[in-house]
């Protein structure tokens, strides 16, 4: 199998990515246990099937670790030249406090050494607390790493639009911001989509299959209890679906993202994907992935083979129409990290 040319993107003028990026969370342990030597054979098949970009992070357990065991492997089979073939964006989640340029540099070396390269392809920032300005050293400390060579471009993860505005006007060049987005999470289209289109900044999207439970697997099934989702992804999108409607109007999204599944003959989950994959400003959307434990990627491969038309985008707007507005009860991108 191998993927067609339209599953992949010019993120960068360097950077060329599978827009399905392999998201890392599920190996943290928070998803179950992960056989490290399971997990790092089960990459050989992403990327030969064409998925060839990782999404992780310094606190996703040993993510970056599996990064420089699989790099480490993937030379020693195929020859340095197939490292050109894969890219690994990671994130740094600083605790709020002072930021030195030796407290950056010395989290940034210890993410290359972990993964083993040179250079990271893209690092992206996360911070806590927006009333601690110290954000801003520590961007200006990375732009001075990237300008130095150590990190190819600088990225955010679950900020707002008024601070991206914030960080845009102090003139530190951000090429995309990673946020929540799904059918059930709109948020990002209120503020955060025009900014990124108006400015030229990527959306990465998480949460776009809610942890698996836009799939077949729920439809017409009885509200979960928190013990059966047995996930920390399945929890933290149970509570949106909690607050956006319910899951009797999940049950009534679900059934409409099936009969528009069958119309092309894929899954609900390749519906939920490819909604998300046709918005203004997003780059790629991350499904994640449990490593050595279960592999959705040759279905979710299939969101490259099919369009959604007017009609089946009317039908889901439908029932979207009925949700509460999550933009109202929470906030912008990234709110609900920040009480
Ligand atoms: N920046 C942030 O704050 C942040 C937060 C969350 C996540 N992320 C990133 O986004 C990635 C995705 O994480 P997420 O929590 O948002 O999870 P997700 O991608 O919404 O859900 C992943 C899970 O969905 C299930 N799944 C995938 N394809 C499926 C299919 N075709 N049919 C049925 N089920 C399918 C799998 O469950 P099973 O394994 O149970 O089969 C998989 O583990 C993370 O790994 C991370 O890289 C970032």
């Amino acid at each position: 199998m191998s993927l067609p040319p339209q599953s992949t993107l010019q993120f960068t003028p360097d950077l060329r990515i599978c827009r399905l990026l392999n998201g890392m969370w599920q190996v943290s342990g928070a998803h179950g246990r992960i056989d490290p030597a399971a997990a790092v054979r089960n990459m050989f098949d992403y990327l030969e099937a064409g998925f060839t970009t990782w999404d992780l992070a310094d606190h996703y357990g040993p993510a970056e670790d599996f990064i420089g065991e699989f790099r480490r492997q993937l030379t020693a089979a195929r020859g340095v030249e197939a490292l050109s073939s894969l890219q690994a964006f990671t994130k740094w989640v600083p605790r709020p406090g002072r930021m030195t340029r030796r407290i950056v540099e010395d989290n940034i070396t210890r993410s290359l050494r972990r993964m083993e390269v040179e250079t990271l392809d893209l690092l992206q920032f996360h911070w806590w607390e927006y009333d601690d300005p110290a954000y801003l050293d520590a961007l200006t400390f990375l732009a001075q790493l990237r300008d130095e060579g150590k990190i190819r471009h600088l990225a955010l993860t679950n900020f707002d639009t008024r601070h991206l505005k914030t960080i845009d006007e102090h003139g530190i060049r951000i090429v995309s911001n990673q946020v929540q987005y799904s059918l059930i999470d709109r948020r990002p289209e209120v503020h955060m989509v025009p900014f990124c289109q108006e400015h030229g900044v990527h959306l990465l999207t998480y949460g776009t299959v809610c942890g698996g439970l836009l799939s077949e697997h729920y439809l017409g099934q009885p509200e979960p209890g928190y013990r059966v989702l047995n996930t920390a992804s399945l929890q933290k999108y149970k509570q949106m679906i909690d607050a956006w409607g319910g899951w009797g109007l999940f049950q009534e999204l679900l059934g409409v993202l099936k009969q528009v599944a069958d119309k092309h003959q894929v899954s609900i989950a390749n519906v939920a994907v490819r909604s998300i994959l046709d918005r203004p400003a997003v780059a790629g959307v991350i499904v994640g992935v449990r490593l050595g434990v279960a592999d959705h990627h040759a279905e979710n491969a299939r969101v490259f083979d099919f369009t959604l038309d007017d009609e089946d985008r009317a039908h889901i707007q439908a029932v979207l129409d009925k949700s509460q507005d999550l933009y109202r009860a929470i906030g912008d991108c990234g709110d609900e990290y920040r009480g």
